[in-house]
């Protein structure tokens, strides 16, 4: 009966194999949030099973130190992100922190997370390691290299993530009501990913998000569990959480590529007309061959923003950069390396751009993230 109770915040806390970490991760959390005066709280320890009794270790800590908590064993080795839905199904705090047992996470974050949202109102707070007071310490550069990497793919692809800088911390706190009823407790889905956060940063419910900073520290004992296979289901994470929106858009701009290519052979090889107007109508019939595809396919589900017209005059205006610099890099070069491989150069240059122009500023996808996934 007594679970029925509610608390301020609790702290799901996934472990696989942490037999050497998990009692000073206790400790650290209690002195912390006592010290901040935070006394309504639980933890919740989500075993899979680890050989190394991590789940005995934590159940004595929990005991001795009077710890109000949970330690919860799944049975098999089951993934990151499907542990700490289970610690959701099982907690029942107003608050929600999400930290690893390896103290690369330091507890003594926690009360900042806390104080903040509840200060500022905030739905979710991500303990960040890329805004100013935040850092990493002592990581390999190889390491840091791919989680930028990694970061950036993210926010490039999926609009929810674009304004944060760490949407791949598997450090935060979110309001109890940011996940219920969303359909995230159900999702096996991703549930050997690492980034449980992106899944609610897209599908989550939620108006008020900051960043709060923390030093991700090294991991003194034990070994990290993030390898091939939890790096390639990121990749897959991101691809259906974006929908596979870039893939696609990819895919349009090849077939433009056969269009602009196509024509421009016809007209300059074929027929004879100067390369100073088959480039541009190259060009033009690629731009409307690629637009009709987008917005029939790639960006389907965001054809929300006025006229058909109107969205191909925006897309003329957000690939017209990209054009120009296509034609210039045409005419520039079209006398030394030939006017087809200089053709393959134009198109080549600015891609990103193009795309990252004509997601915001024509089907303006980041502005219609409420319409779910
Ligand atoms: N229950 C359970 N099941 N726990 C797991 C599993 C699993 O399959 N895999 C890993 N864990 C636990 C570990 O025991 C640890 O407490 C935590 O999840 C993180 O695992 P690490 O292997 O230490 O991850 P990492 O240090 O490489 O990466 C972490 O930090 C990054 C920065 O915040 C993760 O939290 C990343 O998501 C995060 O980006
Ligand atoms: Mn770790």
């Amino acid at each position: 009966m007594e679970r029925k109770h509610s608390v301020d915040i609790s702290i799901v806390i996934p472990t696989y194999n942490e037999a050497e970490n998990i009692e000073e991760l206790l400790t650290g959390i209690k002195n912390s949030l006592e010290s901040a005066g935070i006394v309504s709280y639980e933890v919740i320890v989500v075993d899979d099973s680890s050989s190394d009794g991590t789940a005995e270790i934590a159940r004595n800590v929990v005991e001795r130190l009077k710890i109000p908590g949970r330690i919860i064993v799944r049975s098999g080795h089951r993934g990151l992100t499907s542990a700490i839905m289970r610690g959701f199904a099982e907690s029942r705090g107003k608050y929600i922190v999400v930290m690893d047992a390896d103290l690369q996470h330091p507890p003594e974050t926690i009360p900042g997370l806390f104080e903040k949202a509840s200060n500022e109102d905030l739905d979710v707070v991500i303990a960040s390691r890329y805004i100013k007071g935040g850092g990493i310490e002592g990581a390999p550069i190889h390491r840091r290299f791919i989680s930028r990497v990694a970061a950036l793919i993210a926010r490039i692809l999926i609009p929810q993530a674009r304004g944060i800088k760490d949407p791949l911390s598997g450090f935060f706190l979110i309001r109890r009501s940011v996940i219920e009823g969303v359909g995230i407790e159900a999702v096996e889905k991703h549930g050997r990913s690492f980034k449980i956060l992106l899944e609610i940063l897209v599908k989550g419910k939620y108006r008020r998000v900051a960043e709060h900073p923390y030093v991700f520290k090294p991991r003194k004992r034990g070994k990290s569990k993030l390898g091939v296979r939890e790096s390639l289901e990121f990749v897959k994470q991101v691809m259906e959480l974006s929908e596979y929106r870039l893939p696609k858009f990819m895919t349009v701009g090849l077939s433009g590529v056969v269009v602009n290519m196509s024509v421009l052979y016809i007209l300059v090889s074929m027929l004879g007309v100067p390369v100073i107007i088959s480039s541009p109508v190259a060009i033009e019939l690629a731009t409307i061959n690629n637009f009709i595809l987008n917005d029939r396919w790639t960006f389907k589900r965001f054809r929300l923003t006025g006229k058909w017209y109107e969205r191909l005059l925006k897309y003329h205006a957000a690939v017209g950069l990209g054009n120009l610099v296509n034609y210039a890099v045409v005419l520039a070069l079209h006398g030394i390396v030939g006017v087809m491989i200089s053709n393959i150069v134009g198109i080549a240059l600015g891609f990103v751009t193009n795309y990252l122009v004509s997601s915001e500023f024509v089907w303006e996808v980041a502005r219609h993230k409420d319409r779910g996934y």
